[in-house]
């Protein structure tokens, strides 16, 4: 098992975003290994936490690294798209976390597949209860499917390329583990390493993560429906990762602060809020982290 702990991203400014430091009911949609959960718990000793978890070993984690909030914590293993179907007592809901992507609990477990660096299945489910693989997408996708996924969620030139390249390698052995796939794209795209420049097997695992876990599908309506749910003065603080989540989120924001007829948010962050210099020295990972906060009106 890995012994990655996952380290949170803007945890002072999650704390602030949601106004954590007043007693209440706070709901983690993407509970991880459970960092900011801790955060929110410690931040008053009368709030209480609903977390969900899609991923049943970072669950299972959770559940250990916040044993010591037993009686404070409510935690399903559900997909965050299911929260408006689930029984949440919403007039005291203070504030709402959607810390998106994954974690570093998964993405260092060479078994999990996420990592291009680390030899392993060609999984990337988040939920392991889900049929669908990395290994079934690039075995039994079109050429043409592949490529836009390579296009569309990795915004890789050479998708089309690399596309074919994949169906003449799975005819045989040669397209089973994560390294195979690597060089593969590390050869279609000609790859030398240069300071500064971004790995193409990045691009192409990123682009396979969020096909197989569909982890674009639904993020709008979910957030049209978490917001409409929630009390006036209640927060919602989104994390995204790439630009094409955050895009997702910005849009919502701005339908519901000023698309709809009637206002049902107001923005906080009119610019998306970064890491300091001195967090991505201390947790590169969190490099890309864009924090957008709103609030119910
Ligand atoms: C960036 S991590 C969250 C880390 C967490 N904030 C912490 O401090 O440990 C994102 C988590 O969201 C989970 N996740 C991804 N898609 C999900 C979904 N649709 N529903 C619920 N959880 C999901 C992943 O399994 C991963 O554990």
């Amino acid at each position: 098992m890995n012994d990655t702990t996952h380290v949170p991203v803007l945890v002072p400014e999650v704390l602030s975003g949601l106004d954590a430091g007043v007693a209440g009911v706070y709901l983690d949609g993407t509970l991880g290994t459970g960092g900011h959960a801790a955060a929110i718990l410690l931040a008053h000793p009368r709030s209480t936490l609903i977390g969900l978890e899609v991923d049943a070993l970072s669950l299972a984690r959770a559940q250990e690294r916040l044993s010591a909030f037993e009686g404070r914590l409510t935690l399903y293993h559900s997909d965050y798209r299911n929260i408006p179907d689930l029984d949440i007592p919403w007039r005291d809901v203070r504030g709402v976390l959607l810390d998106l992507g994954l974690s570093s609990f998964q993405m260092d477990a060479p078994e999990r597949g996420f990592s291009f660096n680390l030899e392993g299945p060609l999984d990337m489910r988040f939920d392991l209860r889900n049929k669908t693989t990395a290994h079934k997408v690039l075995h039994k996708s079109s050429e043409a499917h592949l490529a836009q996924v390579f296009l569309e969620y990795g915004e890789l030139r050479q998708a089309r390329l690399l596309a074919r390249r994949i169906i003449s390698a799975r005819k045989g052995t040669g397209l089973e583990t994560t390294t195979q796939l690597r060089r593969l794209v590390e050869e279609v795209c000609r790859w030398r390493p240069q300071r500064g420049k971004t790995h193409p097997a990045a691009k192409v695992f990123q682009a396979l993560r969020i096909e197989v876990n569909g982890e674009l599908e639904g993020l709008d309506a979910l957030l049209d429906g978490v917001l409409c749910l929630l009390r006036p003065g209640a927060r919602l603080a989104a994390i995204a990762f790439h630009s094409l989540e955050d895009r997702i989120v910005k849009r919502a924001f701005l339908r519901l602060a000023g698309g709809a007829a009637e206002p049902v948010i107001r923005i906080l962050t009119k610019k998306p809020v970064i890491p300091s210099e001195a967090e991505t020295a201390a947790n590169p990972r969190s490099h890309s982290a864009k924090l957008r906060i709103a609030e119910r009106v």
